[in-house]
């Protein structure tokens, strides 16, 4: 195994991000939709994390492929990521990742590069920065708050 086999870095590892994305997308429990989506997370450890998208009878419970990805790398003990990949069987339109999985994503830095494929493997390339502009994320909850009499405004208690 090369140096390459651990490299963080997606410009090294997207052939093979993109084949597991693909790859793990055959798995994905969509009966609903029947929109199949994959998604293959480049961890700082150099590790790639997989995650398909899993339906519910009940719908809104569906978990996307990019959060399955992330909460696997998570529950794995990696919480720092430099790309995630995503794929789905579009002809002519790039996957891109919904509201929800762009919030997941920010949480663990707006740094990481997401690669949105077509399926003939030709992908548009953003950084979660450039696709959550304005996001509310885990600084802004450490942001000065306004202080009354000394005190935070006090919340109403029932
Ligand atoms: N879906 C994903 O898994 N990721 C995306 O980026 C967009 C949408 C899933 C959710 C649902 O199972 C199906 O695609 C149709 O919305």
């Amino acid at each position: 195994m090369g140096d390459s086999d651990h490299s963080s870095d997606p410009s090294v590892r997207l052939e093979e991000l993109i084949d597991e994305s693909v790859k793990v997308k055959r798995r994905a429990y969509c009966p609903y939709s029947k929109f199949p989506v994959g998604a293959a997370v480049l961890g700082c450890d150099g590790r790639i994390y997989t995650g398909c998208n899993v339906e519910c009878a009940v719908y809104p419970l569906t978990m996307c492929a990019e959060r399955n990805a992330i909460t696997k790398a998570v529950s794995e003990g990696c919480k720092k990521f430099t790309a995630v990949v995503i794929t789905s069987d579009l002809k002519n339109s790039i996957i891109t990742p919904c509201g929800a999985c762009r919030q997941i994503i920010a949480e663990f830095g707006m740094d990481a590069e997401v690669y949105m494929t077509k399926s003939d493997r030709s992908y548009t390339k953003l950084t979660l920065r450039e696709l959550l502009p304005l996001g509310f994320g885990p600084d802004s909850l450490q942001e000065e708050k306004i202080i009354v009499n000394g005190a935070p405004i006090p919340t109403i208690q029932q």
